[in-house]
């Protein structure tokens, strides 16, 4: 996983909890690289998933919510870095769509080992919006984040619920958005 999601992660533990917080739950984690990231690095994603079991552990609260809240965190970093693809779209539902058929594919153009997830979507009516995540690894919390903050920039109440499938395309998460 690119050094960024690191360094990003890294961040946002800072802003939610203090400078020594990092530095605590890598030495409580004993990562393979040591725990130095560097934006152009790339390491293993298991590391992100160890941190946070670290940080669960020293703050008391659950792995899912804090992983949710780095997905609302990337959003942040996403947006003031690449305001261009947010501009591109004036709805939610648009927006969404775009980060599999147009975002993620400028991404691999540019970084062609990234690792991203898969995201089939469908409109189900006006008010509706399917998106199914796929990926080998577990961060549909991190999705759920990036999704919640994004139907929030472009201001729309939509309800996200969420259930794990199982079908002919093997495993997956799917959203259901529901414009209130
Ligand atoms: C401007 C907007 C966006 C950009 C530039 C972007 C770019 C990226 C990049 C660089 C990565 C890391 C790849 C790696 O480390 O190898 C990533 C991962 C990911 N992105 Fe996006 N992304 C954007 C928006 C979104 C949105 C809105 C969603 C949710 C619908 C999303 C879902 C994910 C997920 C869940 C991952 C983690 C990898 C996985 O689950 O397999 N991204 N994205």
């Amino acid at each position: 996983m690119k050094g960024i999601v690191f360094t990003e992660l890294s961040e946002m533990i800072e802003e939610q909890f203090g400078d020594d917080m990092m530095d605590t739950i890598i030495e409580a984690s004993q990562l393979p690289s040591g725990g130095s990231y560097t934006a152009v690095g790339t390491y293993d994603h298991t590391e992100i998933l160890q941190l946070v079991t670290a940080l669960s552990a020293e703050t008391n609260l659950a792995v899912p919510k804090l992983v949710f809240s780095f997905g609302e965190h990337l959003y942040k970093y996403f947006y003031s870095h690449y305001p261009a693809f947010f501009n591109e779209s004036t709805n939610a539902y648009d927006f969404l769509a775009s980060v599999e058929n147009h975002i993620h594919v400028e991404v691999r153009k540019l970084y062609p080992d990234a690792e991203l997830p898969s995201f089939d979507c469908r409109r189900i009516d006006p008010d509706q919006f399917e998106m199914i995540y796929r990926s080998s690894r577990p961060f549909e919390d991190v999705a759920e984040g990036l999704i919640t903050a994004s139907c929030r920039h472009y201001h729309e109440s939509i309800l996200i619920q969420r259930e794990n499938i199982q079908d002919e395309n093997g495993p997956g998460v799917r959203f259901l958005l529901t414009k209130q």
